[in-house]
């Protein structure tokens, strides 16, 4: 891709399916069926997002909406937006875009949906993805032992919504 060339977040459609598909493959172990993809979708459309460039979608964030325990406050439940898989193409990373997307989804989790706190887990050997949470805000929250199918652990992080307006700001400043 060109130097300046423009990205632009959308909510994701039902065409992007097969796109988001390549994508979830070629970046990630944790792989879903179609069916969960659009589930998604159906469920909470503006929290599943598309990052575009050129016609092509080169990167996505897909959330859903939950109610549970909260992660700050004891035995209350609460509405609470839960990132359930993010990825960038390799040949489009390092240039803010999971930033983006990750900003666009938690104003949206918490305009559209009312959700007053995110979560997420993370493999604890991601650390550009631990990296990218904690500068979005996240803190870790406990360690999911075994959480994934390899047998390796994750960490659970979570943040309070929403964005305070000066995060928002630095968060969407071109590098
Ligand atoms: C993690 C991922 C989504 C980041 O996408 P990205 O568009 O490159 O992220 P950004 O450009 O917004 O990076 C934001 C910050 O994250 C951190 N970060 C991201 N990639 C990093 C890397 N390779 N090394 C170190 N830090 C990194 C940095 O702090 C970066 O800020 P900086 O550039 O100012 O230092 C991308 O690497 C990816 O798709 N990885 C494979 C899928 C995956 O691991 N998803 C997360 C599963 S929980």
């Amino acid at each position: 891709m060109s130097a300046g060339q423009a990205y632009h977040i959308r909510s994701f459609r039902e065409e992007d399916l097969e796109s988001v598909i390549e994508i979830n493959r070629k970046c990630l172990p944790e792989n879903y069926t179609s069916y969960f993809f659009l589930e998604i979708h159906h469920s909470n459309p503006e929290a599943f997002l598309v990052a575009e460039a050129g016609g092509k979608i080169v990167g996505y964030v897909m959330c859903r909406v939950e109610h549970g325990l909260s992660g700050f406050l004891k035995f209350k439940l609460t509405r609470k937006g839960h990132v359930v898989s993010i990825a960038v193409l390799p040949e489009h990373r390092l240039r803010g875009l999971a930033t983006l997307l990750m900003v666009k989804a938690m104003e949206n989790l918490y305009e559209k949906y009312a959700c007053h706190e995110v979560y997420l887990e993370v493999r604890v050997s991601n650390s550009s993805a631990i990296k990218l949470y904690r500068k979005l805000g996240f803190k870790e929250n406990k360690t999911l032992p075994h959480y994934y199918i390899d047998g390796e652990d994750a960490l659970l992080m979570v943040r309070k919504l929403p964005l305070e307006s000066w995060e928002t700001v630095q968060l969407k400043k071109p590098s």
